[in-house]
C-alpha cells in the first residue's frame, strides 16, 4: 500500500510492476492497438499474455492461484495496460473488478473454487450484468426476475450493455428475487456461460474500445442451481454497489491511461514540429495547453492513488473511488481533446493514436456511473460528512 507516503513516488514493487507493465504495453498492446480498433478483433493472444502475467487475477488470493497484490498496484498496471491499448484495459477492468471481484468478497469457497481459479491466468474470463435497457444509472430498478423454484431459480429478463459477454464464460447477474422490496429484493447470481436459456445481443458498434465486446445478455426461463446465488437473497444492490466502488477505481486508471497515452503523443509531436521557424513546443499558446494538461494528470493520478490507497488501507473509499473515476474520465477526454489540437492536422487522422485516444476517451465518463452519478455519489458522502 502506498501508506501515509506522500505520494511523491510508488512503493518499490509497484514501481518494478509500473515498469514490467510499461514494457508489455508497448511491446504487446501498442502495435496492434489500431489494428484491433478497426477490425473490432478481440485480443485474444494479448489477454492471455496478460494472463500469464498475472493481471488477470490481480487482487486474487495465490491459493487460488492469483497474484495477491493490491488496489494500488491494479491501479498501477491497469494505466499502463490502458496506455497501450483501452480495450485491453477495459477487458481486464471488467474481468478484476466486476467479474472477480464480487466472487471473491461474496462468494464462498466453493464458488472461489470453480468460478475464480479457473479464470486468472487469461484464458477464461468473466463479466458482469447489471444495466438494463430501461435502467443504467438507476441500478436499483432492476427488472430481470429470479424466481424461487424450490431447487433452482429459474431467471427471465435483459440485460444491456454487457462488456466481455461475447468471451465470458463466467456471468455475474443480478436479479430481482423479491419486488416488493425495491432494491432490497435484489439478489446476485453467478452463472456459467453458455447455459441454456442464456443468449447474446448482437454485438455493439461502438465509438471507441472497439476490440471489447459489448452486448446484450438475454435471460429467457434460464435455470440454475440454488447454489449460483451470491451471498444471501437480497444483498444484490449492495454487492453492486461495493463491487462498483472497486471497479470506478479500475475505470479512472483506464482513464489515466488513455490521457497519458494522448500527452506523450502531445508531447513529442509538439517538440518535432516546426511552424513560423521554430518548435511549436516553444509557442507559448502551446505551452499553455502542456501546463493545463499536465495539471489535470497529475491531479487525476494524485486522486487514484489516494482511492487505491484507501482501499488498501480498510478504510472508506466510496467517495474517493468516485473522484479520482470523474476527475480521471474528465482529464482523459481533455487530454485527447487537447492532443488533437497540438497535433493539429495529424491528429485527426488514424495514423496517429491521438485519434484513437480522442474515441476511447469518451466512454470513461459513461460507464461503471456517468459523470453526473459521480457527483451524486460525492455528494452524497460530503453532506453524510456534515451530518445531513
Ligand atoms: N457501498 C455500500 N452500500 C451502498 C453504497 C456503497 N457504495 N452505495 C449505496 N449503498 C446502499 C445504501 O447504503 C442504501 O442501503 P440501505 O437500503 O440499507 O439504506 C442502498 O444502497 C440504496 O442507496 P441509495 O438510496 O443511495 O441508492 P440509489 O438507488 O439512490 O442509487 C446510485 C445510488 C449511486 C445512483 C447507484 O444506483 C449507482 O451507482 N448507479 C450507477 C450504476 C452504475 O454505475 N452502473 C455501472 C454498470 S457496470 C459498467 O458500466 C461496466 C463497465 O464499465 C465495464
Ligand atoms: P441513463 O441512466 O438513461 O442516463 C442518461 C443520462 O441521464 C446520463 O447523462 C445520466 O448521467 C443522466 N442521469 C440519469 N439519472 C440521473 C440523475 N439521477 N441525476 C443526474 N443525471 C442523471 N453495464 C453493466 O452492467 N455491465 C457492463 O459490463 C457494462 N459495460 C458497458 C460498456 C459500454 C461500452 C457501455 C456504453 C455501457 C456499459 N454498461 C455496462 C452500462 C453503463 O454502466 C450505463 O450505460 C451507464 O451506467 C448509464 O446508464 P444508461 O446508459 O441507462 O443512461
Amino acid at each position: 500500500s502506498l501508506g501515509s507516503a506522500t505520494f511523491t513516488e510508488l512503493p518499490e514493487t509497484h514501481q518494478m510492476l509500473k515498469d514490467t507493465c510499461r514494457q508489455f504495453a508497448e511491446a504487446e498492446l501498442w502495435p496492434i492497438a489500431g489494428e484491433i480498433d478497426k477490425t473490432q478483433a478481440f485480443p485474444t493472444k494479448q489477454v492471455k499474455a496478460m494472463g500469464d502475467l498475472g493481471l488477470m487475477g490481480i487482487d486474487v488470493p495465490e491459493e487460488l492461484g492469483g497474484s495477491g497484490l493490491d488496489a494500488l498496484a491494479y491501479a498501477v498496471a491497469m494505466e499502463e495496460i490502458s496506455r497501450g491499448c483501452a480495450s485491453c484495459g477495459v477487458i481486464m477492468s471488467a474481468h478484476n473488478s466486476l467479474y472477480i471481484g464480487p466472487l471473491k468478497y461474496f462468494g464462498n469457497s466453493a464458488q472461489h473454487e470453480k468460478y475464480i481459479a479457473p479464470f486468472v491466468d487469461g484464458s477464461k474470463i468473466g463479466c458482469f450484468c447489471l444495466s438494463e435497457p430501461g435502467n443504467g444509472s438507476d441500478a436499483g430498478a432492476a427488472s430481470t426476475t429470479a424466481k424461487d423454484e424450490g431447487d433452482s431459480w429459474l431467471l427471465n429478463g435483459t440485460k444491456a450493455w454487457i462488456t466481455n459477454a461475447h468471451q465470458a464464460e463466467g456471468i455475474i447477474v443480478f436479479a430481482t428475487t423479491d419486488k416488493s422490496k425495491k432494491h432490497k429484493g435484489i439478489s446476485a447470481f453467478v452463472i456459467p456461460a453458455p447455459t441454456p436459456g442464456l443468449s447474446l445481443g448482437k454485438k455493439e458498434e461502438k465509438l471507441g474500445i472497439r476490440a471489447s465486446s459489448t452486448s446484450n445478455v438475454i435471460l429467457e426461463d434460464c435455470s440454475i442451481p440454488k447454489d449460483h446465488l451470491l451471498g444471501e437473497a437480497g444483498m444484490g444492490f449492495k454487492i453492486a454497489m461495493q463491487t462498483l466502488d472497486c471497479g470506478r477505481i479500475g475505470i479512472a486508471a483506464q482513464a489515466q491511461g488513455i490521457a497519458q497515452n494522448a500527452f506523450d503523443t502531445a508531447i513529442d509531436y509538439s517538440a518535432k514540429r516546426q511552424s513560423f521557424g521554430a518548435s511549436i513546443s516553444k509557442l507559448q499558446m502551446i505551452q499553455q495547453k502542456i501546463a493545463d494538461m499536465a495539471l489535470r494528470l497529475e491531479q487525476s493520478r494524485l486522486l487514484l492513488y489516494k482511492a487505491a490507497a484507501l482501499k488498501d488501507e480498510g478504510k472508506s473509499f466510496t467517495k474517493a473511488a468516485a473522484m479520482a473515476k470523474l476527475s480521471c474520465s474528465e482529464t482523459a477526454t481533455f487530454v485527447a481533446h487537447q492532443s488533437i489540437q497540438v497535433l493539429g492536422g495529424m491528429g485527426y487522422v488514424s495514423d496517429m493514436s491521438v485519434e484513437r485516444n480522442y474515441r476511447d476517451a469518451r466512454i470513461t465518463e459513461i460507464y461503471e456511473g456517468t459523470s453526473e452519478i459521480q457527483r451524486l455519489v460525492i455528494a452524497g458522502n460530503v453532506l453524510k460528512e456534515y451530518g445531513f
